[in-house]
């Protein structure tokens, strides 16, 4: 699909300082800790910092680390979720988890008291869920079913972290307690042991940060990665996706994402955070220094900054809205 995206003169020149810049404006910070609830994932360099800007004509502009490998972990939820409204259709994964912020932590033990179903996929208890819709449908296949879309949506083949798998496997009674939770409720009907092993495999997925602006792309190219030329995702889906994670997609940091950043995003607490600028850019950046809510902080640094620099937010002046409205105008 060609873009209909003109870029100015000069234009990736400017992506490219401004990304640079970012990068250096943020790497002292040190505050913050890797994620150590999973003891494998405290075995990281605390200090990579990687920033890559993909751009829906199949551009790739980068600062740091980022060919450095982190396990996905909730980055993933995102991405499931497409594949899942796919697989089974909106109706269908909407009776299941709904789409409202829940304002709680990711790991939070609590549905939502009308429907008594997961308030979305982007928290724990919704992406144990979506993981079950996968499971209903792929049975021992799901795992590899998620691999494919998401290695096809990164444009390489993926491969997962065997020791943080095994970690959080070891070590993830909360998660297993919120799946025999949503067992009970009926949001999940697989198996609960099959479905968590899935999230916890789907969550142990390597990646870079350049893999996620590569991810963000597709998703800003209306499910078609422009490197590849390959469909990956529906287009019916893509939207909805792209709807939860601007609500949903850093927790019950979502607010105020939505607020100063403005754009999509997915964060997780392997230090990795993908944004998505629709039908222009992924945004993918990795260090896995985090906040108390689970985001990496030199990474929602640098979405601020460079969401300034180019005037990115959704409610940004210099974004005029809908170019097929427009149309009837003129
Ligand atoms: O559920 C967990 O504990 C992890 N595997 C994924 C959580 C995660 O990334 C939440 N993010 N901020």
């Amino acid at each position: 699909m060609d873009s209909d995206i003109k870029q100015p003169e000069g234009a990736t020149f400017g992506i490219e300082s401004i990304i640079t810049a970012a990068y250096n404006n943020h790497l002292a910070n040190r505050n913050g800790a890797p994620a150590d609830y999973i003891p494998e994932l405290a075995v990281v360099d605390p200090d990579r910092f990687g920033i890559a800007v993909a751009t829906v004509d199949g551009k790739l502009f980068t600062a740091g680390d980022t060919d450095h490998s982190f396990t996905i972990q909730s980055v993933s939820k995102a991405f499931v979720y497409c594949l899942a409204l796919e697989l089974v259709g909106r109706d269908a994964v909407l009776e299941r988890v709904g789409v409202e912020p829940s304002g709680d932590a990711f790991n939070a033990i609590v549905f939502d008291p009308h429907t008594n179903r997961p308030f979305n996929p982007m928290v724990n208890a919704g992406a144990i869920t979506v993981a079950g819709i996968v499971c209903d449908v792929a049975g021992a296949g799901a795992f590899d079913l998620i691999l494919d879309r998401l290695s096809a949506a990164a444009g390489r083949r993926l491969t997962m972290d065997e020791s943080v798998y095994r970690s959080e496997a070891e070590t993830g009674h909360r998660n297993r307690a919120i799946g025999h939770l949503l067992r009970n409720v009926g949001a999940v009907q697989s198996p609960v042991d099959q479905v968590v092993d899935l999230y916890f495999r789907q969550c142990s997925i390597l990646v870079t940060a350049a893999d996620l602006a590569h991810m963000g792309a597709t998703l800003a190219h209306i499910g078609e990665n422009p490197v590849t030329g390959q469909q990956v995702f529906e287009l019916a889906a893509v939207r909805n996706t792209l709807a939860v994670m601007f609500t949903c997609g850093t927790y019950d940091f979502s607010g105020s994402w939505a607020y100063d950043v403005g754009v999509p995003a997915k964060s997780g607490v392997g230090g990795g955070i993908v944004g998505v600028v629709n039908r222009q850019l992924g945004i993918g950046t990795y260090s896995p220094r985090l906040d108390a809510k689970g985001n990496s902080i030199r990474g929602v640094a640098a979405f601020r900054e460079i969401g300034d620099e180019l005037g990115l937010h959704v409610f940004d002046c210099s974004n005029v809205g809908s170019a097929y409205m427009r149309s009837f105008l003129e």
